[in-house]
C-alpha cells in the first residue's frame, strides 16, 4: 500500500480532522463526489436515477468503528427506512452494512441482534429474495472482526435471512475462508482490501493484492462454485481484471448475469456505463449520511485521480 495511500487511511480515522472537515462548507464538493447525499432520501432518488440508467445499488449508511448506543440505532434506523424506500420504488432491496457500526465495537451480541434487524428488513421488504438481488451485504473490516464477520454472516444465513458477505483477498487466510463459502452457495462480494494490514495477516504490493483477487475470482468462477450456486462480485475498479474475470466466466459458462461488477458511486462512471452497455450487471456502493469525510478521505488514498480532484477542491478555497 502506498505511503500516501495510509496517510489518508489514518485521516479517516482520525476524529478532530473528520470533526473539522465536516464543518467546512467549501469541501461539500469533496462529498458530493462520493456521497449520494446526507439523507434517505438523497440516496433513494440517486438509486432511482441509476436505475434507469440499467446500474443497481447497495445502500450504506455513513459511519465506521462506532461505539455510542445513540450512533449505532441511528444507523440501524437510517438503513432500515433506505431499505424500505428502495423497496417501494421497485429496486433491488440492497444495503451494505460495517459490522463496526452497528455494535460490534461493543459485543457481538448487540451487533448480531442489529445485523438481524437489518436482515429481517430486507426480508419484508422482499418477501422472496432474489438471489443476487435482494440482501444485507455485511462489509468487511480490519483482520481483527475477519472471524466475528463470518460468523456472523454464516449465523443469519442459517436462520434463512437474506444476508451476503464481502471477502478481501489481500489477506492470507481468503483462500481457505471461500472454500466455506462456496461450500454453501453464498453470495459474495471479493473485494482486494482497504485497510492498512500488516505483512502477517495480508500481502502489501500492489501486484500481489492483483494477483491475489485474480486467484480468488478463479475460485469463484470454478466449475464447483457454479454448481453450488454461489453468486459472485466483483468489486473492482481495475478494468485489466475486470476484462480477464469476464473472459473466465465465459470459459467456464457462466451466463451474463450469474455473476456482477461492483464498484463505488462516484468511481469510474465510464468503465460502469461501458459494463452495463456490454449487458453486465453492475452495482454500485451508494452511500449517504452527515459522516462523509472518512469514506471520501479513503478514496482519495486510493487513486490519482482522486487525489487531483480533492486538490482542486481545496485549490478553489486558496484562490
Ligand atoms: P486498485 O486500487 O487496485 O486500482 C486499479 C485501478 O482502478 C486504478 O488504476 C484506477 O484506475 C482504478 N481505481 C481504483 N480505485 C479508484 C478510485 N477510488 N477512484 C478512481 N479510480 C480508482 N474494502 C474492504 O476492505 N472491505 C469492504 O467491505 C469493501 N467493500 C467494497 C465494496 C465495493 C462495492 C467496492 C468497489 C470496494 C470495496 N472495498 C472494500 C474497497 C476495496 O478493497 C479496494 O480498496 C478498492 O476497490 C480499490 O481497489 P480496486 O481493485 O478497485 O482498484
Amino acid at each position: 500500500m502506498a505511503l500516501w495511500q495510509e496517510s489518508m487511511i489514518r485521516l479517516a480515522l482520525s476524529d478532530s480532522v473528520t470533526r473539522f472537515a465536516q464543518r467546512q462548507a467549501w469541501l461539500d464538493g469533496l462529498a458530493g463526489r462520493f456521497v449520494s447525499g446526507p439523507t434517505v432520501e438523497s440516496a433513494v432518488e440517486r438509486a432511482v436515477d441509476l436505475g434507469g440508467r440499467g446500474i443497481t445499488t447497495s445502500v450504506f449508511y455513513l459511519g465506521e468503528y462506532v461505539t455510542d448506543p445513540t450512533k449505532t440505532a441511528r444507523a440501524v434506523s437510517q438503513l432500515s427506512s433506505a431499505i424500505h424506500a428502495i423497496a417501494s420504488r421497485y429496486l433491488d432491496v440492497c444495503a451494505s452494512v460495517d459490522p463496526t457500526q452497528i455494535g460490534l465495537m461493543v459485543d457481538e451480541a448487540t451487533c448480531a441482534a442489529n445485523a438481524r434487524t437489518l436482515a429481517r428488513a430486507v426480508l419484508a421488504a422482499a418477501p422472496q429474495p432474489r438471489h443476487g438481488h435482494d440482501a444485507l451485504m455485511i462489509d468487511m473490516e480490519d483482520a481483527s472482526v475477519t472471524d466475528a464477520t463470518l460468523d456472523l454472516h454464516r449465523a443469519l444465513r442459517n436462520e434463512g435471512l437474506p444476508v451476503a458477505v464481502t471477502i478481501q483477498s489481500y489477506l492470507h487466510r481468503t483462500r481457505a475462508d471461500l472454500d466455506g463459502l462456496l461450500d454453501s452457495g453464498a453470495w459474495v462480494r471479493l473485494v482486494k482490501g482497504a485497510l492498512a494490514e500488516g505483512s502477517a495477516v495480508a500481502v502489501r504490493s500492489r501486484a500481489d493484492r492483483d494477483s491475489r483477487f485474480r486467484e480468488c475470482a478463479a475460485v469463484l468462477l470454478s466449475r464447483s462454485a457454479r454448481e453450488s450456486g454461489v453468486y459472485p462480485a466483483f468489486a473492482t475498479h481495475d478494468h485489466r481484471i475486470i476484462n480477464e474475470i469476464i473472459t473466465q466466466a465465459d470459459a467456464h459458462d457462466w451466463p451474463t448475469g450469474s455473476y456482477e461488477f461492483e464498484m463505488l458511486y462516484g468511481v469510474r462512471s465510464d468503465l460502469q456505463r461501458d459494463l452495463v452497455a456490454r449487458g453486465h450487471r453492475v452495482r454500485l456502493y451508494l452511500p449517504f449520511g452527515a459522516d462523509w469525510f472518512p469514506y471520501a478521505i479513503r478514496r482519495v488514498g486510493e487513486s490519482p485521480r482522486n487525489l487531483r480532484f480533492a486538490a482542486t477542491v481545496i485549490g478553489r478555497r486558496a484562490t
